[in-house]
């Protein structure tokens, strides 16, 4: 298996259109984490928006779907549900159709769509159950979308893109990392290991989300690695689990 890694959004532009047998997205903090909560609380499916305009358009046409997303990590005014995992319960989501905007990951959701047959979403909780998945498909070219904040590299990110190169690797020992951006995550989880903490520690959106925002259980629930067996799949617009 062949993996690129796309650290930046802007980078995944960059890549042929459809080119990959399998695209990963990855938004650790939070929206690959809270999508996979929402799905083990029995969401049958969760539309991605790009904007917050494209959320109320689809709202329309699925008028019992729940509103779902944040700007600012913080729930859009009018929205049923923010971005926090624990909201997400079988109380609040079991059956329902979600529409999904956050600011960076749903963004990166739609732009993965172009670049693969296959559309994966990963986060720490699901990472080794994302990798057996890939393994399953045998696919030889992966890349790997780290959704990032606003345009910049989000550290959380690439060490989970790393966790899963890794994975791939211990799955079939011919993988390779196909660009220095695969390179540098491996890296990083070499430097880090499995201590979590210490790479939220040091991650800007992390600090963002519990000094000014006081998500601390958000990170908590973000950081619990292999916690979770679901792969979020996209399949036409939508993910499902
Ligand atoms: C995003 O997609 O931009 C994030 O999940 C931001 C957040 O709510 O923490």
């Amino acid at each position: 298996m062949i993996v690129w890694v796309s650290l930046v959004p802007t980078s995944v532009e960059l890549f042929p259109k459809n080119h990959f047998d399998v695209a990963v997205v990855i938004d650790v903090l939070r929206a690959t984490t809270t999508l996979n909560f929402a799905l083990n609380a029995g969401a049958s499916e969760i539309i991605p928006a790009g904007s917050v305009e494209e959320a109320h358009n689809l709202a329309e046409k699925y008028p019992d779907a729940l509103l779902c997303g944040e700007r600012n990590g913080i729930k859009v005014p009018g929205f049923h549900l923010g971005n926090s995992p624990s909201e997400y319960t079988p109380q609040s989501v079991a059956g329902k159709t979600l529409i999904f905007s956050s600011t960076n990951g749903s963004v990166m959701i739609k732009r993965a769509e172009s670049m693969a047959k296959n559309v994966f979403l990963c986060s720490l909780r699901n990472v080794s159950a994302v990798a057996e998945k890939i393994y399953s498909l045998k696919p030889e070219n992966i890349l790997v979308a780290c959704s990032g904040r606003e345009g910049f590299f989000s550290i959380e990110d690439g060490y989970c893109a790393g966790m899963l190169y890794e994975k791939l690797e211990e799955l079939d020992e011919d993988t390779t990392g196909a660009n220095d951006s695969a390179t540098i995550t491996y890296l990083l989880v070499n430097y880090f290991g499995y201590d979590v903490d210490k790479i939220f520690h040091e991650s800007i959106h992390a600090r963002y989300l519990t000094n000014d925002l006081g998500l601390w259980k958000d990170i908590e629930d973000a950081g619990q690695i292999d916690a979770d067996k679901i792969v979020p799949i996209l399949m036409e617009g939508k993910i499902v689990a």
